[in-house]
């Protein structure tokens, strides 16, 4: 009967495309953050690697594109805590930052953190992520519009939650959080030297919303 109940309220959402929050799929996710949120799409991305969002997507590259490390000939290279672009003249904003923590040392210095990028201790991690923010902060318009992809992490056996943290700073700099969406894996990378699992293995990560 639940299960019945289930699919009907499943096949209903599909019908009305009444949009989720959930999704295996992050081109959906972005496409649904347009239209529900900035209509007029993207007009920034600033850790812009190698393009993926827009990639057989349909999602619109954005006007601006830059990337510390340029990895395509039509991204600009800059930083994403000090952009040369003007006070107040900017809609909308993707940032896809580094979420790896992992240093050589470690021996957890795998393919994904070198091609997406990582940061070496989490006070770093936190450093870029808050100038970032400040600086997204001034080059957007009033209501503008931040969407902040960033993923929870294990480190030392702690749990890092750093979409908490993420919330947290935004809304003390001044955003207001105006949605949330999770993007599920059906898979991940298994750690086969782990001796014993002290938390939950992290099948997902967030897309924040943040208006100015
Ligand atoms: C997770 S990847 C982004 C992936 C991208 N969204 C895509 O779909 O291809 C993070 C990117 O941030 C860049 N990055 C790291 N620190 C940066 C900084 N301070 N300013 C600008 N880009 C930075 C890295 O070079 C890397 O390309």
């Amino acid at each position: 009967m639940r299960r019945e109940r289930e699919n009907v309220n499943n096949s209903l959402l599909e019908e009305t495309k009444i949009i989720r929050s959930i999704n295996y799929d992050q081109h959906e996710i972005i496409l649904d953050i347009i239209q529900l949120h900035c209509p007029w799409g993207i007009e920034l991305d600033p850790t812009y690697c190698k393009g993926n969002f827009y990639r057989h997507s349909g999602i619109r590259r954005p006007k601006y594109c830059y990337d510390i490390n340029p990895r395509d000939p039509s991204c600009l290279q800059g930083d994403c805590r000090q952009l040369p672009l003007e006070d107040g003249s900017i809609r909308s904003i993707i940032f896809d930052p580094p979420f790896f923590v992992t240093t050589e040392k470690s021996g957890k210095h795998g393919t994904m953190s070198t091609k997406y990028s990582y940061v070496e201790t989490i006070p770093e991690l936190h450093s870029l992520y808050e100038d970032s923010l400040k600086e997204f902060y001034r080059l957007l318009l009033p209501r503008g519009i931040l969407i902040f992809k960033c993923m929870d992490s294990v480190n030392g056996r702690r749990n890092n939650f750093t979409h908490v943290w993420v919330m947290n700073r935004a809304e003390q700099i001044g955003y207001r959080a105006i949605d949330l969406f999770i993007k599920l894996n059906k898979s991940v990378p298994i750690c086969w030297n782990m001796k014993k699992q002290n938390h939950a293995r992290k099948y997902h990560c967030y897309f924040w919303i943040f208006k100015k």
